[in-house]
């Protein structure tokens, strides 16, 4: 375990020495420069929220670092940045996942002079509860996330299914359809990292089980988990839904497959929903969204996922830099982010916006799922109890493993460093 983690930030120490860790810059011209790393800007949309900020405020030039599409490899580097002492970058777009490591490093300044609680209360109230640690807020949320299943509305009516509520509808309804390798069932994020995470854990809780318990219990072991991680393993391996590549698919792999009209169902966040619907889609106004399966008499339950910006607690420039960010989470940038990207508002506002509501008539249904979406566990060790499930639900979806001797074992390893912790 410790290893992966290692190789992991070894890797990442790589990725920033060829990226971004370099010798800062000096502040070019009289101007301020403020520098962060986001994911890869495939469409030009940060690239666009830049240029309308620096027109704005020409005193400030903002360099935005282009990184890796995974949110844990993404989190390593900032993580190698702050440990290198440097003040490479002054904003942190940041996953609701690292908030509660970063924060309880003291790597990101509190934002409470800046933030007030009018401004937050403008917020979806799960993205606030998901930026404070300890007291204090971290982090000015940009969009939100909240987990869900994406179907092929024409397929289901055809074959004369409503949408499925259990985790054996699905299965019965995707054997029905699939036709592989034409057409597969059920895709999901299968790959080892944080998504895997966020899947797994909307089967553990729509199975009425859990990671860690309100008392900080370690639950992965129980039948309820184990049942989760065992459907999963079913899916692939046994009722053949799941296409075996699923072991290496992140959110874009899953998307791409299920909107080239190849598969029945799909796990995802809302962002796919507006590229799905896009002309020339494949599957252009034949989906439909309705909450993830559960088990039979349970409920079902999304992770609550959503990035924002914070303020490294090195940069030199923390009012410049709140300039930016309140720039970049601005009623107007959201709504901008939602049409170019398909990022979901943070704002509770944008739900009620009339261009958004006709362009997009499921965003008041989206609004409720992510009422009720579930944070992963808030802990500082979080990307490691992260870390321990992924390796271990990896080794039991490529049938290294039992459920249960994975299951069991991962449970083993989070107590055991969490006690350590105490
Ligand atoms: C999305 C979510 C984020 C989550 C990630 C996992 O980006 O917003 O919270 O950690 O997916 O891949």
């Amino acid at each position: 375990m410790k290893l992966a983690r290692l190789s992991k930030v070894f890797l990442a120490s790589i990725l920033c020495l060829s990226a971004a860790c370099g010798a800062r810059k000096p502040d070019s011209g009289g101007k301020i420069v403020l520098r962060y790393l986001d994911e890869p800007d495939v469409a030009g949309t940060a690239k666009e929220i830049i240029r309308k900020f620096e027109e704005a405020n020409p005193g400030i030039r903002v360099e935005m670092v282009e990184g890796p599409s995974a949110t844990n490899t993404r989190e390593d580097l900032y993580a190698t940045s702050f440990l290198s002492g440097q003040d490479t970058y002054d904003v942190v777009f940041m996953d609701i996942a690292w908030l509660a490591k970063f924060a309880g490093q003291n790597w990101l300044r509190p934002l409470d002079d800046f933030f007030t609680p009018q401004m937050r209360s403008e917020f979806l109230p799960g993205d606030i509860q998901g930026s404070q640690y300890q007291g204090k807020i971290y982090r000015l949320p940009a969009f939100s996330d909240g987990g869900m299943l994406y179907y092929r509305k024409d397929l289901l009516q055809k074959a004369g299914f409503a949408p499925p509520e259990t985790f054996s509808d699905l299965v019965r309804i995707a054997r029905k359809i699939q036709d592989p390798p034409k057409l597969w069932g059920f895709v999901f994020q299968g790959a080892q990292y944080e998504g895997l995470v966020c899947d797994v854990l909307e089967c553990i809780w729509g199975n009425g089980g859990d990671l860690l318990a309100a008392d900080g219990t370690v639950k992965l072991d129980s039948p309820e988990a184990i049942g989760a991680v065992r459907w999963m393993v079913e899916a692939i391996h046994k009722n053949k839904i799941s296409p075996p590549g699923v072991l290496t698919y992140q959110e874009e792999e899953s998307r791409h497959l299920f909107q080239e009209g190849k598969a029945v169902f799909m796990r995802n966040w809302p962002y796919a929903w507006e590229l799905l619907q896009k002309d020339g889609s494949p599957v252009k106004g034949k989906v439909g969204i309705t909450p993830m399966v559960h088990g039979r008499g349970k409920k079902s339950a999304a992770t609550l996922g959503g990035w924002g910006f914070g303020i490294s607690s090195l940069s030199r420039h923390p009012e410049a830099a709140w300039k930016f960010i309140h720039f970049a989470a601005s009623p107007e940038i959201q709504k901008l982010r939602y049409f170019r990207t398909g990022r979901i508002p943070s704002r509770k506002s944008l739900y009620r916006d009339p261009e958004i509501i006709k362009a997009s008539p499921h965003i008041t249904a989206l609004y409720k799922v992510l009422l009720a979406a579930r944070p992963r566990p808030v802990n500082a060790s979080y990307a490691r109890i992260s870390d321990t499930v992924q390796l271990y639900v990896s080794a039991a979806l490529s049938q290294r493993e039992t459920p249960e001797k994975a299951m069991q074992s991962a449970a083993k390893e989070i107590r055991e460093f969490l006690s350590r912790q105490q």
